[in-house]
């Protein structure tokens, strides 16, 4: 790939668009990752469309992506993220320049692996706790029932207690608010039933976001959780810590962050493990052999391979953000091919990782593939579940970590089988989503 033009960079082929309105992509953004799937196969590795009145290119190839990513001072988060950042202020997910870089440099220490590794009892109790809960024969809708542990989870390594009921109502209806405006766009300030509700759920999380940071900055005992070490957590630049607005930016991107990801990664790894029987007999396998029934440990999971290679292979055909974009703030040139500025660029795992140069059969569920001897050469920008570069996600180890331990937990003792149900339909909400949900039926192990 060149970033230099060989000879007069070229436009790169794409739909027709239609006038005003761009192409259908900005109709059928529900279905975002079959249409710029569609489109990659129809027009190759860069396409360019509209999004309403403003030009897009999908770059597909892990080459194109480094270049993106190495590259923060040309694709950056601008006029995309604005409504992000409405909700969420100048935290990590929305912020640039040199507040995001301070910010991710006091947040980052938190993040390790070694220093998520405490959650793992916190995790494995949660999920003791619903696998009992679950009867044999019962029908569950998985999306609903990974919300509750995930959220039980998140809240707890945060600020070691539970929501109350409305608060978590609140919560539930901005996540859902703010997906139904992906596809819908309608401005927050129009006077709306559901407009209203969101101000009004916006403000019941903000009240009870500065209520625990006021409760726990004044407490006399400390507590060992996230919430602890941000507020205490300082530059090691500046030596500065955060303000308080931003520590409670900061809280609330972590949730919104890292929920509805989250659920829809667990939703989608039963719904492969029932679609292919002979990963689940295999993975069962190792749990058998390694656990032996018992709750898995941190020191174990290293002996549980098998069982990360089926998480990274189902985050691989299910990305749970199966596209991000970026905003284009100078004309660039990538591949010969135009980039102009004040465009967007999208990059986008559901394609990257489905490109048969980089994976072999594609469409086929192949944990084996991210064995070290499979992975060996295969580009670093191919395989992107939670981004890549600096901006990776910052709750990357932590989410491995979960997924590990819960499929260890629960695959060891109950299988959940799809009910028919319909078809199961995908959406970009922007979390790759089910529909109508994800039917399961709990079959407890003998
Ligand atoms: C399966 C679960 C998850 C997936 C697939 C996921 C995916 C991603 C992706 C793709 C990005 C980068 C987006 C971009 O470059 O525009 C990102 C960023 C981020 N994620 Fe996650 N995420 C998950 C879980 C979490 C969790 C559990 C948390 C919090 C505890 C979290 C917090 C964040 C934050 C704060 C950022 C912004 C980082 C930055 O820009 O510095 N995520 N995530």
């Amino acid at each position: 790939m060149t970033t230099v033009a060989d000879s007069k960079p070229r436009i790169a082929p794409g739909p027709l668009a239609l006038p005003v309105l761009g192409n259908p992509v900005w109709a059928l953004r529900r279905d975002l990752h079959n249409v710029i799937h569609h489109y990659w196969r129809e027009h190759g590795d860069i396409v360019r469309f509209k999004i309403g009145s403003r030009t897009a290119h999908l770059l597909a190839r892990p080459e194109h992506v480094e270049h993106v990513i190495k590259r923060p001072e040309i694709y950056s988060k601008t006029k995309s993220y604005e409504n992000v950042r409405r909700i969420m202020g100048q935290s990590l997910v929305a912020a640039t320049g040199e507040l995001w870089k301070t910010q991710r440099r006091i947040i980052q220490p938190e993040f390790t692996p070694k220093k998520v590794e405490t959650s793992v009892p916190l995790i494995a109790a949660a999920t003791e706790r619903m696998v009992a809960r679950w009867n044999d024969g019962t029908v569950i809708d998985v999306q609903s029932e990974f919300w509750q542990l995930v959220m039980e989870i998140l809240w707890t390594t945060l600020f070691s207690r539970q929501l109350s009921r409305e608060v978590a109502r609140a919560f539930t209806q901005t996540i859902e608010h703010m997906a139904r405006r992906m596809t819908f766009p309608l401005p927050d300030s129009l006077p709306t039933p559901r407009n209203l509700r969101f101000k009004k759920n916006i403000n019941v999380i903000d009240d009870y976001i500065r209520g625990v940071i006021e409760e726990r900055k004044s407490a006399t005992q400390q507590v060992d959780d996230w919430l602890t070490r941000m507020i205490l957590a300082v530059d090691e630049e500046s030596n500065r810590g955060m303000s308080a607005q931003q520590l409670h930016d900061e809280v609330k991107s972590l949730f919104f962050g890292g929920q509805r990801t989250t659920v829809a990664g667990f939703a989608w790894l039963f719904w492969d493990l029932d679609r292919f029987p002979g990963v689940r007999e295999k993975l069962r396998h190792e749990l058998d052999s390694v656990l032996n029934h018992r709750t898995p440990t941190a020191e174990d999971l290293e002996k549980l391979p098998y069982t990360m290679q089926v998480i990274q292979e189902s985050l691989r055909l299910n990305p749970p953000f199966p596209a991000y974009v970026r905003d284009v703030l100078m004309e660039d040139v990538v591949d010969n091919v135009l980039l102009p500025a004040d465009s967007m660029v999208l990059i986008c795992p559901y394609v990257t990782h489905r490109h048969p140069e980089f994976w072999k059969e594609p469409e086929t569920f192949m944990p084996e593939r991210f064995s070290p001897e499979a992975s060996q050469g295969r580009p670093r920008y191919a395989y992107l579940p939670f981004g890549a570069g600096p901006r990776v996600c910052i709750g990357n180890h932590f989410t491995y970590l979960l997924m590990h331990i819960v499929l260890a937990m629960v695959a060891q003792k109950v299988n959940l089988r799809m009910v028919p149900n319909g078809p199961v339909i995908q959406r970009t909400v922007p979390q790759l989503w089910a529909r109508y949900g994800l039917y399961m039926q709990i079959e407890r192990r003998r």
